[in-house]
């Protein structure tokens, strides 16, 4: 049976989006079956059957969007194996300020503790309020790659968990 995965997002100015959609790949690659959802479209899809979730979304004005925090409030995320990834404006110099201040505190508030928790170069408002974009999505590329090794590693370890001792042992 294929890993089930789930890559839920939220963007408002296309990077997590964008984000999603390589990890979404990079998963579907190494053979998860998976479901990218638009978490705009669908604010509360049903969790049941996924072995993985992973939730991207962004940060505007010092908050990490609603919607991102809202899904990342859920309590069936506590029998997931999950992976966070954020997309903001600090991470474009600063990945791990930008993780300490913005997903460290939510991962406290919500008691996640995600496999893989990270922040993302994103878009930074520029002169006249146009978006320049410093999305990298060969680190995307790179971290998705490193989720598909952890997510194998935590799978062969929750089947051996699973399997009934040996007779006579
Ligand atoms: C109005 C505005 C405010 C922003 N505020 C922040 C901020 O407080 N901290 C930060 O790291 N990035 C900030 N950013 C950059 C965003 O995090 C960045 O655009 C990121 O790509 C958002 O994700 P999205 O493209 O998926 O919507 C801001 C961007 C805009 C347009």
């Amino acid at each position: 049976m294929p890993e089930k995965t789930l890559v839920a997002y939220f963007s408002k100015g296309g990077a997590s989006g964008m984000y999603a959609q390589i990890v979404a790949e990079v998963l579907g690659s190494h053979g998860h079956s998976v479901d990218l959802v638009n978490l705009e479209q669908r604010g509360k899809p049903d969790l049941t059957g996924y072995d993985n979730v992973v939730v991207g979304t962004g940060v505007r004005i010092g908050r990490v969007y609603r919607k991102g925090r809202k899904f990342l409030r859920r309590e069936e995320l506590g029998g997931k194996r999950l992976a966070i990834f954020l997309s903001s404006g600090i991470a474009v110099d600063d990945a791990a300020q930008s993780k300490e201040k913005f997903l460290t505190p939510l991962l406290r508030k919500y008691e996640l503790a995600p496999l893989m928790c990270d922040a993302l170069p994103g878009k930074i408002p520029g002169p006249g309020g146009k978006l320049e974009d410093k999305t990298d999505s060969q680190r995307a590329r790179s971290w998705a790659e490193e989720l598909a090794s952890k997510l194998a590693l935590a799978a062969t370890a929750a089947a051996t968990a699973e399997q009934p001792p040996e007779e006579g042992a």
